[in-house]
């Protein structure tokens, strides 16, 4: 009879050092991996921390710039940006005004941090005064007449100097129209990362504080995903594939991990996903009250969103991670 220790496996063998395990690591989280979300406000000569999101800031047009000097100095390869405007009104037309917040804030990044990759989000909600994604009649968040305004946006972002635009508004056929838009006004280079599997969704909460773009009646279950769907998810990826997008995104990512691997199976192009502020809140709100060790739970909820089948994630955790790992 062999000794019943000969038979048992050993699975511990390889976690025994820190180098071993090093060696036999699956998914590993890098800078270059990241997206760096940031708000950028009408209001001149701010930096302001935002309630809802600690850590995170509101940047004046003449501030953000430098910020993203300091996170480009991270090795971090681009952020996204949101806006806060002055105004707004039923139509959203901050969203596609020439000297736009978000247009102004392009101009100056580029001019100061040209290698810095420029991603803006393509939506409405922050420049409607009913504070829904699209132009609404009656009650209703109209589709096709929405369309022609997210592409205006994009051709303007673009033109502003954005290397990418990313809508993230849920209307049908915004790919399509915004491809169509930004090839005609000669913008053919510029990539569309289209948020596809977008849910409707608790925990864009600190977001709405932030952006102040919560919607001033009803929500927003009519154009964003049920939380209980994922075959949905590849149709929604699949339709802004067709429709011309080059990535796709996945939001938010902690709820939605199943959705990222199914998504990453079902198709060749990047897959991101966003952990999103309600996301990164708990954790800070834990984190501040001693519950949890934030550091080793940011590393954990990120490498656990790339394992899920993740190549680029969206995070307000982006400076922290660059900084740990030792960025440029
Ligand atoms: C705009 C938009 C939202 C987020 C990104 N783009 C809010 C929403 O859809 O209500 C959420 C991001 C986050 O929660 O971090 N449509």
């Amino acid at each position: 009879m062999p000794e019943p220790t000969a038979l048992l496996r050993r699975p511990r063998r390889l976690r025994a050092s820190e180098p071993i395990r090093r060696l036999v690591r699956e998914t590993t989280l890098s800078v270059d991996d990241l997206i760096y979300p940031l708000f950028v406000t009408h209001e001149p000569n701010t930096q302001r921390e935002i309630s809802t999101l600690p850590g995170q800031y509101h940047w004046s047009v003449d501030r953000i710039a430098g910020e993203c000097e300091a996170v480009a100095a991270l090795g971090i390869p681009a952020v996204i940006l949101f806006g806060i405007p002055a105004e707004k009104d039923a139509v959203g037309s901050g969203a596609y005004r020439d000297d736009g917040v978000i247009q102004q804030a392009v101009r100056a990044i580029k001019r100061a941090v040209p290698e810095l990759l420029v991603i803006t989000d393509v939506c409405l909600c922050e420049y409607t005064d009913h504070g829904h994604c699209g132009l609404v009649r009656g009650g209703e968040v109209l589709n096709d007449p929405t369309l022609e305004l997210l592409a205006r946006t994009a051709v303007s972002h673009a033109a502003a100097g954005a290397d990418l635009v990313a809508p993230s508004d849920m209307m049908d056929g915004r790919v399509a129209a915004i491809r169509r838009a930004l090839d005609a006004e000669g913008f053919t280079h510029v990539p569309i990362m289209a948020y596809a599997a977008k849910y409707a969704s608790a925990f864009y909460g600190p977001f709405r504080v932030a952006a102040g773009s919560a919607p001033q009646f009803g929500d927003r279950r009519s154009y964003q995903m049920d939380p209980a769907n994922r075959r949905e998810a590849i149709k929604e990826v699949l339709l802004d594939l067709e429709e011309g997008a080059d990535l796709v995104m996945v939001k938010p990512a902690l709820a939605y991990l199943d959705v990222i691997q199914a998504v990453r199976e079902a198709v060749s192009v990047p897959v991101a996903a966003y952990n999103v502020s309600g996301e990164y809140a708990m954790l800070q709100a834990a984190a501040a009250n001693g519950w949890i060790d934030g550091e080793r739970a940011m590393f954990e909820i990120l490498t656990g969103i790339k394992r899920a089948g993740a190549d680029i994630i969206l995070t307000y955790h982006a400076k922290e991670v660059a900084r740990r790992l030792g960025g440029r």
